[in-house]
């Protein structure tokens, strides 16, 4: 996979709307994909027997696979051997894990060599804009790219946008699309909505691109690089005409740290929404700093506004994204998710059902 679609470089891009610029978050390039394969000692102490045998079968189907992979054998015939991979994947979550980090270090150490061929692993676990999941990853994930520089790599994209988690991922662009364009209709005048950890904004492009009158949309990310490619994508599309010529797109570079520590003063900047909405955030906060964010969201709500909040729930591929990813996010049941917010506030989930979404106020 290539990043030449990255635009570099631009402080921030603005489509007819004041823009707001913050100071960045630092973000720094952190591990090391290659020492991550470098062979270690065998590190099977204090790990139990049950991890050891479901890691070891699926390091055996996966040296099964490269070989057939490198003899040119045709993805067709290796679907069967693809779907049991899912199931030893799927297996490593119903074994019991008393020591996470050794898990850990043994399922790296004999599945690195080859999940990290799979472009989608190896950036979450290389974390070059200093976590997993950054926009350019989420856009390979919408657009089922299986790109990679080895056929098991491009066979181990299929498997994993198979994963359940994945595909709700996935589905929940879709959802939200639909979501928003609902709570849009019903917004007398210009409607003022805003994405907070945007990323891509994926589903800012279908709601602009079906939306007959014009909105106002505010994209806030702590990163400068998705925020530059959300200003290419979106004057793109402009420019082809794919929106109404009156709406606008803005791009604040913004951090929940600042949200937390000056709620006024970034208000005072981006000013109030009539939908705000964030997804693929708080999978990343602690409860307490959750439930503290939505209470300052809630500011930033126009009278009769609302706020959205997406968290994955709990799935049966946590352990390899633990683990062998080390994509590490806070899964939430529904009741967990519905604790976060106030009484009144309901929880929906996206058609997979491993996403759901909080709805406070309107
Ligand atoms: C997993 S992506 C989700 C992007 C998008 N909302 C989606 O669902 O496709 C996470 C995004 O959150 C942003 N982000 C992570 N931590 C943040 C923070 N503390 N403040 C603001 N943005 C943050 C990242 O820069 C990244 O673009």
């Amino acid at each position: 996979m290539s990043s030449d679609t990255r635009n570099h470089g631009a402080d921030h891009v603005g489509l007819g709307a004041d823009t707001a610029t913050y100071a960045i978050t630092t973000v720094v390039a952190a591990a090391d994909v290659a020492a991550a394969v470098v062979p270690s000692p065998a590190r099977a102490d204090g790990v139990s027997e049950a991890w050891v045998r479901v890691v070891d079968a699926q390091a055996d189907l996966l040296a099964s696979l490269e070989r057939r992979c490198r003899a040119g054998v045709p993805f067709g015939a290796l679907a069967a051997d693809a779907a049991k991979l899912l199931s030893l994947v799927q297996a490593m979550d119903a074994v019991a894990v008393p020591d996470a980090e050794a898990a850990a270090l043994y399922a790296r150490e004999r599945l690195h060599r080859y999940w990290l061929q799979c472009p989608y692993v190896a950036r979450a676990f290389a974390k070059p804009l200093g976590y997993a999941g950054d926009y350019l990853l989420m856009d390979w994930m919408y657009d089922a790219d299986c790109r990679a520089d080895t056929r098991l790599g491009e066979l181990l994209c299929k498997v994993y946008l198979s994963f359940p988690v994945v595909q709700a991922g996935v589905s929940r662009i879709d959802w939200l699309q639909r979501r928003i364009a609902q709570v849009v209709d019903g917004i007398p005048g210009v409607p003022r909505i805003a994405s907070l950890a945007c990323g891509p904004a994926a589903e800012v492009a279908g709601v602009l691109a079906t939306c007959d009158r014009p909105i106002e949309v505010v994209l806030l990310d702590q990163d400068r690089d998705a925020l530059a490619h959300c200003g290419a994508r979106f004057a793109h599309q402009a420019a082809q005409g794919g929106m109404h010529p009156q709406s606008s797109v803005s791009l604040c570079n913004v951090a929940v740290r600042q949200i937390l520590k000056d709620t006024d003063a970034v208000l005072g900047s981006v000013g109030s929404f009539d939908l705000l909405w964030a997804v693929g955030l708080f999978d990343y906060l602690p409860a307490p700093v959750a439930t503290s964010l939505v209470e300052r969201l809630r500011r930033f709500l126009k009278p009769g506004g609302r706020l959205i909040v997406g968290n994955f729930a709990p799935h049966d591929c946590m352990a390899i994204m633990d683990t062998v990813a080390d994509w590490r996010l806070q899964y939430r049941t529904p009741e967990q998710l519905a604790a976060l917010g106030p009484a009144d506030a309901r929880v929906a989930a996206e058609p997979v059902g491993l996403m759901w979404f909080l709805e406070v106020g309107g």
